[in-house]
């Protein structure tokens, strides 16, 4: 059964879209919504990943109407734990607040991966997720790996994989 908020989006014809963003346009609120929602008690320059202006990077982004409500980034970097394997990091994950739980997120991750599945030539793609936000990745096919850890300032941590062979045999 389809979420009641989702229903109500279609109900209300609110128009949902998903972009590849270019970084030359959206990058400012790219970094501002990470800033609101990742890294609001930290300093400015954790919403600035290093990677974000390299042209292996790729930006998505989840508009309701025109507004862009959620973000994800995908850069380019091996796993430590599939070195041999052409790997993609998914960062930056984070949908405004008054947007959560109404399966943005979803929709969103889902797009992003199978763009880069599609674009790269790519077969894992794993991300340091939060360790409260686990849930979120395991219901979108993520799979944990390796033990707990910490990153300083922000907390604990789970290295999360999407295993992309199940996946293609799926669709
Ligand atoms: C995590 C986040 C991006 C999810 O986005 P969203 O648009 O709210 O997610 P969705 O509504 O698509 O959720 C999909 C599923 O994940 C689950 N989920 C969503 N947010 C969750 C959370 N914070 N903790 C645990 N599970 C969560 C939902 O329950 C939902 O499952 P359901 O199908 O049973 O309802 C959003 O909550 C967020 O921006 N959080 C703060 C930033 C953050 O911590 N980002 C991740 C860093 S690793």
């Amino acid at each position: 059964m389809l979420n009641p908020d989702l229903t109500l989006y279609q109900k209300k014809k609110i128009k949902i879209n998903i972009k590849n963003l270019d970084p030359r346009q959206f990058i400012r609120e790219i970094r501002l919504i990470r800033k609101n929602i990742l890294y609001s008690k930290l300093p400015k320059d954790f919403c600035i990943y290093e990677e974000d202006l390299f042209k292996t990077t790729y930006h998505f982004g989840l508009f309701v109407e025109n507004e862009l409500v959620s973000v994800l980034t995908m850069i380019k970097k091996k796993s430590k734990y599939y070195r041999n394997f052409p790997a993609y990091q998914l960062r930056g994950m984070a949908t405004k607040f008054h947007f959560q739980n109404k399966k943005l997120g979803q929709k969103l991750i889902l797009y992003s991966i199978l763009t880069i599945l599609k674009t790269t030539k790519t077969s894992v793609i794993w991300c340091n997720a939060r360790i409260n936000i686990s849930n979120f990745y395991t219901k979108n096919n993520f799979q944990a790996k390796g033990r707990t850890f910490y990153i300083k300032n922000i907390g604990l941590h789970k290295c999360m994989f999407f295993d992309s062979r199940l996946f293609l045999k799926e669709t």
